[in-house]
């Protein structure tokens, strides 16, 4: 053995002299490797998300061939490898139910098997936050490969953006100003190739947020799935997790509160999802860092809206890429970034994007140009929601922002199908709409219903959005004056849960409040009247989760999987 060799990893699994190292060898051999791939290669994991049952990343076997080709060219022994994935379109109750559970499979999965580095593939809207956490837990030299957003949806020569457009023609729909032929229609248009949602909503954002983070090579995130450079990047990638085995590069060095901050300044300047703070938020803990939902407040005031894409703005991720994606974002932000911070290409953040150049400046705007002056994400206080909620101001409608209107409270979602669309439901465009049991214990899983749909009779007298407040998040392709992430949620007895049809509530977003107008009074009642609902799960993973999810201003990780020493957990020698 080497001296490289004798810090490898792999080499207590394939170098061993003894009883062990020869079943390890002969294991492999029964594959068809030949004896030097055990001697002196780095063995590459490739940590694959791959399945038929998440669509978005149904192409990342063929991105894992490329990511191979690179590695073995640089020397490695690459090692393909699945874990859980979440498919975010069918997965029951939630994905985000699921990610944690996705996350500790990575994790376990880095940490139990022979490798020395892991390139992580991933693309849809849960993958990329749950390997993220894997990798930082787990520590080995890792390297994110994102599978690319959709091509654009085409619809009878018009744009049509994932969700955003299915969101806008569903209540066209509804109010009778398309016909169901035209809707059929569109489901054909809409997603036209591999890869993920192509708008700005949760995947293209953390896949975003993952180049900001400096865990993939520079440029990586925004090249559309069916597009050639997607497995050159993916080649190149291969090489690189090679290069940073021997440099002992790991996301220790790469995560840091810089790159978070990075991160968070992107989010905003991107209009990034609100998924991406409770994501962010889970990364934080996993790293040991204090990130609190009032730091996202302050980058937010401080960084214009600049990537003029749906929901936010009127392009899709396909232009994004052509006007050069987010090296250009970074490079305009860079007076307002750590610019020295580290990122997987072994170089900084100031290095990657210097020389990045826009194409198209009504994509990604100019500063003095921005489609809002502020951040597209703001954090809530205020007696409503003491530990926080959020709302995309990017996405709402700027007359609402300051509103106070009457409460039409459903008490869950059921309740909300039940009556939204009823002629008799008393409501007006003034109302605020209100879910409860829609958090992370409640719903469970904390689904993506949180853009509640506007009263089909509203909708027919023209009315497009309302103010509309719940515990659930919402899909990062959404858009309307919502507010969610309440905290704590109204399962567990949070204010949400005191709120009663005909109550007034003001949202007040330049001062930063949600409040319920009762009397303190009347708040306390209220609150000693309380009951718990009884819990969906008394076994197995749903029983796992209700007793250790954490609240959504904490990311809904587990209490378990937080970094609580300050340093990575070890891993282990084999044997
Ligand atoms: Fe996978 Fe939208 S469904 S990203």
């Amino acid at each position: 053995m080497s001296d490289h060799n004798s810090r490898l990893r792999s080499q207590d699994w394939f170098g061993r002299d003894d009883k062990l190292g020869f079943l390890h060898r002969s294991w492999m051999r029964s594959e068809g490797f030949p004896g030097s791939v055990f001697s002196d290669k780095p063995v590459i994991g490739i940590c694959n998300s791959w399945s038929e049952l998440t669509n978005c990343n149904a192409h990342l076997r063929q991105v894992a061939e490329a990511v191979k080709r690179g590695v073995w060219s640089a020397g490695g022994f690459p090692l393909e490898f699945p874990t859980i994935s979440l498919g975010e379109p069918f997965m029951r109750p939630s994905t985000m139910m699921f990610r944690n559970l996705m996350a500790m499979d990575v994790e376990e999965s880095i940490r139990a098997n022979p490798m020395d580095g892991v390139v992580l593939l991933c693309g849809c809207d849960k993958t990329t936050p749950a390997q993220l956490m894997g990798a930082a837990s787990a520590d080995l030299p890792s390297i994110f490969v994102t599978g690319g957003p959709m091509l654009k949806g085409i619809w009878r020569n018009k744009e049509i953006g994932s969700g955003t457009d299915v969101w806008h023609y569903w209540d066209e729909l509804r109010a009778g100003r398309i016909s169901q032929e035209d809707w059929c229609e569109m489901e054909c248009a809409m997603s036209r190739s591999a890869g993920h949602c192509m708008v700005m909503g949760t995947a293209s954002t953390m896949t975003s947020l993952t180049e900001a983070l400096g865990m993939t090579l520079t440029g990586c995130a925004n090249i559309p799935a069916a597009d050639s450079r997607r497995y050159e990047i993916a080649h190149r990638s291969g090489e690189r997790i090679v290069e940073m085995v021997r440099e002992d590069l790991r996301p220790s060095a790469v995560l840091t509160r810089e790159a978070m901050e990075n991160a968070v300044r992107v989010d905003m300047a991107i209009g990034g999802s609100t998924n991406a703070i409770i994501h962010l938020q889970a990364l934080a803990g996993r790293l040991g860092i204090d990130f609190p939902l009032e730091r996202f407040d302050e980058i937010s005031r401080e960084t214009a809206v600049v990537a003029n894409i749906q929901p936010s703005g009127k392009h899709l991720m396909e232009d994004m890429f052509y006007a050069g994606g987010i090296p250009v974002v970074m490079r305009d932000l860079l007076d307002q970034l750590h610019g020295d911070a580290i990122t997987v290409t072994g170089h900084t953040v100031q290095q990657n994007v210097a020389d990045a150049k826009c194409h198209n400046r009504e994509v990604i705007l100019p500063r003095a140009r921005a489609l809002q002056p502020e951040g597209g994400t703001i954090v809530l206080n205020g007696n409503l929601c003491p530990r926080g909620a959020v709302l995309k101001t990017s996405a709402a409608s700027p007359g609402l922002l300051q509103h106070t209107g009457e409460a039409v409270v459903f008490e869950d979602h059921e309740d909300l199908m039940r009556r939204i669309d009823s002629p008799d439901l008393e409501v007006d465009a003034t109302s605020v709409l209100v879910l409860k049991n829609g958090g992370p214990i409640g719903a469970p899983g904390m689904p993506e219903y949180g853009n509640l749909p506007i009263p089909a009779k509203l909708l027919k007298q023209g009315v497009r959005d309302m103010v509309r407040i719940s515990d659930a998040r919402m899909s990062g392709t959404s858009y309307g004056t919502v507010v969610l992430h309440v905290a704590p949620e109204s399962a567990i007895g949070g204010p949400l849960a005191l709120v009663r049809t005909g109550d007034r509530i003001r949202l007040d977003t330049q001062g930063r409040r949600l409040d319920l107008l009762i009397s303190e009074e009347e708040f306390e009642r209220r609150h000693s009247e309380w009951q718990p609902s009884a819990a969906h799960y008394d076994r197995g993973y749903g029983k796992l989760y209700l007793e250790n999810v954490l609240q959504a201003n904490e990311g809904c990780d587990f209490t378990f999987l937080k970094r609580t020493n300050g340093v990575p957990s070890k891993l282990p020698l084999a044997f």
